[in-house]
């Protein structure tokens, strides 16, 4: 546990970041969501500059413009934009419905999460697995109730399901108002305004207005009649039986506040924008070995969560992912990789700035930058101003799926290799080389990986692969003293193989293997995770 009694009081650019990431099932409108914040960002900024009808235009252009370019949201990882006085680092988990090691890892390099539900399903299982996860880091959760311009379940049924199946307190920030076809708009509970959707312009802000409570004869004017009186009789319903939002129980992840809205409508998306801001957390104190580090450390330190090979396949870089956990980095600073105690001149450091790439001059503790490498940077790497600290907490998973591989072309075995080995390196499959027989075999939490590996290979290396049952189906590894595990390796020659770090593997399909493996050698170490270091 995190010792976060004492917040310290953040400088100003820091306490105004906001880390955080989008769980959802698929289909629930993250993508959707991800492009209208992103256009909140970039349009917001522009808005400020002049305010004329031309240049309102001009906003909207821009916006159809990145509705051209869906997609750049999804292959960009992590992305950053500004809303009122926030910055937001949004760092998105992947966009298949795999449940990858790689979201879990990218859950570590938040300090909290919008969890995106269909008004119309409720929770479904991906979010339900996603929600376990940050449930184990106590991370913050901020809930958007998405599709309310369709028929969606009744308010209170789908506030009671997240209650129950994620037993977290839920408290109604805003109160929708009709349903489907219906649906006009929320009543903000937290400020007692209205805000209505725009049917005919998907891409215009909501509209907002004040109103002097529920007895307001204003509400009259904007709500029809029917829909008035179930709006006060469900938001009285709501004060009375529902918690009122705590703010300290919210930071503390034992309460979600909830907007509903329409992403594809631009609706709800502000309210929710504003809400992360207010609600959500501060950049947090980062747990590490011998000690934690505070984001108000004057010094920089940050760690690796993420590689990303081939992000564009013409040039065959890598990126590696770094959350700043502590201090003002600027470019050009000479940073220690506290695993090799090696300087490292970080000389184009990137950020992804709404669609664009472009060179981070500098960052904050919170933000997210990428840093272009050639191999050095793993997941799980810290970087220091010399302090031999690490970061603590990058899961790394037991491989729970193996199988063999091979490259469609015999010929083609050693392209194969080099492209198991970078996947390797990124953290997204885990390969063994057996040490009898050609071949390799990879190893993977979710079936699904299998596939996307496939596809990335053949994609990225113009490989057709095959991925074929293997004979083995857990993997171990092996540490200890030397000599055991010389003996050892060489009694079990048929069972060993390295992985791609050359460390040494006993692959098996039998638990009773390792048991006995257990007994007959008490001096080695068999585990199922090797430590991302
Ligand atoms: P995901 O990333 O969570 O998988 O979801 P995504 O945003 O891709 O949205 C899934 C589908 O739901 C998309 O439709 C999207 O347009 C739609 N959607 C998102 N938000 C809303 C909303 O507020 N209301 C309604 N009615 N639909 C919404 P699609 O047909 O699968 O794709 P597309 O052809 O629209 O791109």
């Amino acid at each position: 546990m995190l010792d976060t009694s004492n917040q310290p009081t953040l400088p100003p650019e820091i306490a105004r970041r906001r880390t955080f990431a989008i769980i959802s099932h698929p289909d629930a409108g993250k993508t959707t969501l991800t492009e209208k914040f992103l256009l909140y960002g970039g349009a917001i900024q522009m808005a400020g500059q002049v305010r004329a009808k031309g240049e309102a235009r001009r906003t909207r252009s821009d916006f159809m413009q990145m509705e051209k370019d869906r997609g750049i949201s999804v292959s960009a990882s992590a992305m950053s934009f500004d809303y009122g006085n926030f910055r937001f680092n949004l760092v998105d988990t992947p966009g298949h419905s795999d449940f990858s090691e790689d979201t879990y890892r990218t859950l570590t390099a938040v300090d909290a999460a919008v969890m995106v539900i269909d008004g119309a399903k409720g929770v479904e299982s991906q979010t339900q697995k996603l929600f376990e996860v940050c449930r184990l880091r106590d991370l913050p959760i901020l809930t958007f109730c998405n599709k309310m311009d369709r028929e969606s379940r009744d308010t209170f049924e789908i506030i009671d399901e997240i209650q129950e199946m994620l037993a977290i307190d839920v408290t109604p920030a805003a109160w929708p108002i009709g349903v489907g076809r219906d649906f006009i708009g929320c009543y903000d509970m937290l400020r007692d305004r209205l805000e209505l959707m725009d049917r005919a312009d998907r891409n215009k802000v909501a509209e907002s207005i004040e109103i002097n409570g529920l007895g307001d004869p204003k509400l009259a004017e904007h709500v029809p009649e029917h829909l008035l009186d179930k709006l006060l009789e469900e938001v009285e319903m709501a004060r009375e039986l529902l918690p009122a939002l705590d703010p300290q129980a919210v930071l503390e992840g034992h309460m979600t506040p909830i907007w509903f809205g329409s992403a594809i409508n631009s609706f709800g998306v502000k309210e929710l924008m504003e809400g992360i801001g207010a609600y959500g957390p501060q950049p947090q104190v980062q747990s590490a070995e011998p000690r934690q580090i505070s984001p108000d450390e004057k010094k920089v330190a940050g760690f690796v969560f993420k590689v990303q090979a081939n992000m564009d396949p013409k040039h065959r870089d890598r990126v590696a992912f770094v959350r700043m956990a502590s201090g003002h980095f600027k470019r050009g600073m000479k940073l220690t990789h506290v695993r090799s105690k090696k300087p490292m001149a970080i000389s184009n450091p990137v950020l992804f700035l709404a669609s664009d790439r472009e060179l981070a001059e500098e960052a904050w503790a919170g933000d997210i930058i990428g840093i272009p490498n050639h191999g050095q940077l793993r997941i799980g790497d810290t970087l220091t101003e010399g302090e031999a600290i690490r970061v603590t907490g990058i899961p790394s998973f037991a491989p729970e799926l193996l199988q063999g591989v091979r490259a469609g072309d015999p010929m083609k075995a050693k392209h194969l290799e080099k492209a198991l080995m970078q996947f390797a390196e990124e953290g997204a499959a885990k390969v063994f080389k057996p040490s009898i027989g050609s071949g390799f075999i990879v190893g993977v939490v979710g079936a699904l990986q299998f596939e996307v590996l496939a596809s990335r290979i053949e994609m990225e290396y113009g490989l057709p692969v095959r991925f074929e049952a293997s004979q083995f189906t857990s993997a171990r590894w092996v540490s200890g003293d030397k000599a055991e595990v010389e003996k050892f390796v060489n009694a079990n020659k048929q069972h060993i193989a390295h992985d791609h770090d050359g460390d040494i593997v006993y692959l098996t399909r039998l638990q009773w293997d390792i048991d006995r493996v257990v007994r007959d050698y008490p001096a080695l170490n068999l585990t199922a995770t090797k430590e991302m270091m």
